[in-house]
């Protein structure tokens, strides 16, 4: 079988596709990407010889419904895993537009190109599935207590979220109308290599290790449930493997943080590794809130734990250990990242 991933050269489509490819030996993958200012195809460089046979890659845009079909012309797909999305908060607040058009329209366009190529003579084709990629962020924010579970109303705050909520309605309205066999997960925030260096903790690393202020928004105490990335690729192989159509899986690690707490872990265990003294705490700067800033998002994962036998498996000591060593080791591949575009966005916008 040949699976389509989609977002394939960003972080967890990157990281998704190595899974397949070890995971499944048997089978394909076309990873597609827009190759966006987030998409990387360094981050896709260490496929191994042995797999490279069995995996292509396309630069293509998933608003684009000509070269969609297009590749669904030339490929016989029996899985899409939709990855490819717009999806750093602070830009959809400044800039909502292509978060719209990727994240709605462009979901629209590949369920389409799936519902010609699966749907024949009144029946859809035994053993596809549409795979939504989607998020926690859908939910809204939680108080101190409680947790999001797959019946919590949908209450998305940020144009981002607002996105991925739309497009979630339109995947289910999929089943819901066509039977088309879709799933949706909703994952909490994900950590490890190749995530790009806007999101918290690559970024609180890079500036950490150039000795730059770490901006810590607001008061610093918005909680984020951390799950490894390596943990959310083996949810999203059980759900594409397993789950019945039209089901949604939250996915998440259990394991809530308030930013401040993690930013100070950052600096602990890059000491550690560098015997730095220039990381320390002094370059923690509490920076303006962020707009409509969710206070606090955490996950309910036991529907998944109990129909699928997911668990996460990475403590988090572990992880972010080995995450925060991998950035050091590659600091080459972030410094590569970190585009003359990208410095002027962040010195006009989020720094002091
Ligand atoms: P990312 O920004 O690192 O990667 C997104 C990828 O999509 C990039 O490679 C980009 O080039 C590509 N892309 C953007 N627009 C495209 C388009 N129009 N056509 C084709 N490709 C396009 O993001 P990520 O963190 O890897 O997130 C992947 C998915 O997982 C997203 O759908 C996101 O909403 C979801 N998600 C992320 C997290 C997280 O913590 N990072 C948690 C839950 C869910
Ligand atoms: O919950 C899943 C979501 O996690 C995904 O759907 C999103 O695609 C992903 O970007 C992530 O969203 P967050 O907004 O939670 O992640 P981010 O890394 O941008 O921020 C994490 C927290 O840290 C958040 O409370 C804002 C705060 N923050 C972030 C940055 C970049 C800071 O305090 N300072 C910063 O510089």
């Amino acid at each position: 079988m040949t699976v389509l991933v989609t977002g394939a050269a960003g972080f967890i489509g990157a990281n998704f596709v190595y899974h397949l490819l070890d995971a499944r030996p048997a089978e394909r993958v076309v990873g597609l990407d827009k190759l966006t200012y987030a998409g990387n195809l360094d981050n896709l460089s260490a496929i191994s010889e042995a797999c490279r046979e069995r995996f292509t890659f396309q630069k293509a845009d998933i608003t684009d419904a000509e070269a969609i079909a297009g590749l669904f012309a030339k490929h016989d797909f029996a899985a899409v895993v939709n990855f490819a999305a717009e999806t750093h908060v602070d830009r959809s607040i400044h800039g909502p537009q292509v978060f719209l058009e990727t994240n709605i329209l462009g979901t629209h366009v590949l369920l389409e190109a799936c519902k010609k190529a699966w749907f024949v003579d009144g029946k859809w084709l035994a053993g596809h599935r549409f795979l939504q990629v989607s998020t926690d962020e859908v939910y809204g924010s939680l108080g101190p207590a409680g947790l999001f579970s797959e019946s919590t109303p949908l209450d998305p705050h940020s144009p981002y979220s607002a996105s991925k909520a739309s497009a979630d309605l339109v995947v289910q309205a999929y089943h819901d109308t066509y039977g088309m066999p879709t799933a949706i997960t909703r994952c909490s925030n994900n950590y490890g290599p190749y995530q790009f260096p806007e999101k918290l903790i690559p970024l609180m690393i890079r500036n950490a290790l150039a000795h730059e202020k770490l901006p810590v928004y607001g008061d610093g105490k918005h909680v984020r449930d951390w799950l490894h990335v390596s943990d959310h690729c083996r949810a999203i192989d059980l759900v594409l493997e397993r789950a019945a159509p039209g089901s949604v899986y939250n996915i998440g690690g259990m394991n809530e943080h308030e930013n401040i707490a993690i930013v100070k872990l950052i600096i602990k265990k890059l000491n550690a590794l560098t015997h730095d003294a220039g990381i320390n705490e002094r370059l923690i700067q509490h920076v303006e809130d962020r707009l409509g800033h969710d206070r606090r998002y955490a996950i309910d994962a036991s529907k998944i734990g109990r129909e699928l036998g997911w668990r996460p498996q990475i403590e988090f000591a572990e992880g972010i250990e080995s995450t925060v060593a991998w950035y050091l080791e590659n600091r080459d591949w972030t410094e590569k990242v970190v585009s003359g575009e990208y410095m002027e966005f962040y010195a006009k916008n989020y720094t002091l």
